[in-house]
């Protein structure tokens, strides 16, 4: 449940937070992408309500809203990954769970460009043995012959037990949840990202990056063993309760998740953060953490949304808004990099912006942390250098292959086939 009230003291805001927004909107941008053919607008009701019409027994029915999840909810999937990758390194492993959720089915409607979230959607899915389908293009359904998204939708529920969608209107994916829980087969729905408002399961996949990093010294992101079966490392069969299935001590996943990782670190988001739901869903997901302190880097014309602002001084976090990466570069901890969402553009608005000053280069590394975690969601422009892909601070390729068995732990979950993954855990990999 999202814990709003009272106790939760309140924000620092440092800089022209209140400064009003770009000249977007004042010129009127609208949540829509320009080929849309539906208007949907986010529900208004409280955020309390729409979670509790999202979740079932207080855990998330569907996943929709980065909000749904507490920091009990994000820790057991992250430590669920954690446990799936590790069975996930043998053939064992492997065979068992996809016999986990062979019986379902999901529909993957996706009808914006994506890359690495429908491809981790499909490998997740083969990884509990979860049969699916696919429409990524809205001229190949009855839409064209005239037949409602709702229509459409519910003929997806009739056949698949899951769908994951990714939607250019921010609230479609909540309509759809609210919609099904009305009819005769509720399945969940999983948003795979909705227009430029939310994108939770990337949140989550960035939250486990981070805590993988942070807790490096439990066995985390790079001092963890490497997966087996990676290009050379020893294929090893499980072993029974006396070993770890690659023959090396195996990552106590409960180890780092449940101390507060998060205490006393400065994390910064760059770039277009107006439009960038990946930044907006990750700073829901951060307000669970007290002790973090945010900064919000964007050029003045992208900054971050005031409904988030407001959310992060209600929780207490402190926060900052600052227009420069480079004067601060060396007191992060975590640098979170975006692109410019130019697609979001009216009138090519962004071409005006000077975005060159929110990108890193090798040249800057000197003023890097030792320990700093450089992340994107990918894909990537000029923001991010290849150059600096060679050193240790970036994890942005580790996000990517996390995000696959963080989305395993969510679809998991999801069908309440986590325990008997954790039972297999816990009877052949630890000891
Ligand atoms: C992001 C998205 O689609 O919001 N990509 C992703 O899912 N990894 C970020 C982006 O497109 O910039």
């Amino acid at each position: 449940m999202d814990s709003v009230g009272p106790g939760w003291g309140s924000s620092v805001r440092v800089g022209p937070a209140d400064v009003p927004f770009s000249s977007f909107a004042a010129k009127g941008e609208t949540t829509m992408s320009p080929t849309d053919t539906v208007l949907m607008t986010p529900p208004t009701t409280d955020s309390a309500h729409r979670v509790a019409a999202l979740n079932r027994n207080d855990k998330p029915f569907h996943v929709v809203l980065a909000q749904q999840f507490d920091r009990n909810t994000i820790e057991q999937l992250c430590q669920l990954a954690d446990m799936i990758r590790s069975i996930g390194g043998s053939r064992q492993g492997t065979q068992f769970l996809r016999t986990m959720l062979s019986h379902r089915r999901a529909m993957l409607y996706f009808i914006q460009p994506s890359t690495r979230t429908f491809l981790s959607f499909t490998a997740s899915c083969q990884i509990v043995g979860m049969p699916y389908n696919e429409v990524r293009d809205r001229s190949t359904s009855s839409e064209v012959k005239g037949e409602s998204e709702d229509d459409t939708i519910r003929t997806f529920s009739q056949y698949f037990d899951l769908i994951i969608m990714r939607h250019p209107a921010e609230g479609f994916a909540e309509h759809v949840a609210n919609m099904l829980n009305e009819s005769t087969r509720a399945i969940p729905v999983i948003n795979a990202g909705s227009g430029k408002d939310q994108h939770p399961t990337q949140a989550l996949l960035d939250i486990y990056t981070l805590m993988r990093s942070f807790g490096e010294e439990s066995g985390g992101e790079s001092r963890a063993p490497a997966e087996p079966g990676a290009v050379g490392e020893p294929r090893t069969s499980v072993r029974a309760i006396s070993g770890s299935p690659n023959g090396t001590r195996a990552i106590q996943p409960g180890a780092r998740f449940h101390r507060n990782l998060f205490a006393g670190k400065t994390i910064a988001f760059v770039g277009d953060l107006k439009r960038g739901r990946t930044v907006r869903s990750l700073t829901y997901l951060l307000c669970r953490y007290p002790g973090v302190r945010l900064v919000f880097v964007s050029p003045p014309e992208l900054r971050i949304g005031e409904d988030i602002l407001d959310y992060v001084s209600r929780h207490g976090i402190e926060f900052e808004i600052s227009d420069d990466v480079r004067s601060q570069l060396g007191e992060f901890d975590a640098v979170y990099m975006t692109r410019m969402q130019d697609e979001w553009d009216l009138n090519g608005e962004s071409k005006s912006i000077a975005y060159d000053r929110y990108a890193i280069n090798y040249e800057m590394a000197r003023e890097f942390k030792p320990n700093l975690v450089i992340m994107h969601p990918l894909p990537r422009r000029h923001e991010l250098d290849p150059r600096l892909d060679a050193l240790p601070q970036a994890r942005y390729w580790q996000q990517v292959r996390n995000g696959m068995w963080m989305r395993a732990a969510i679809i998991a979950s999801l069908f309440n086939v986590d325990t008997a993954i954790r039972d297999h855990y816990y009877a052949y990999y630890t000891y």
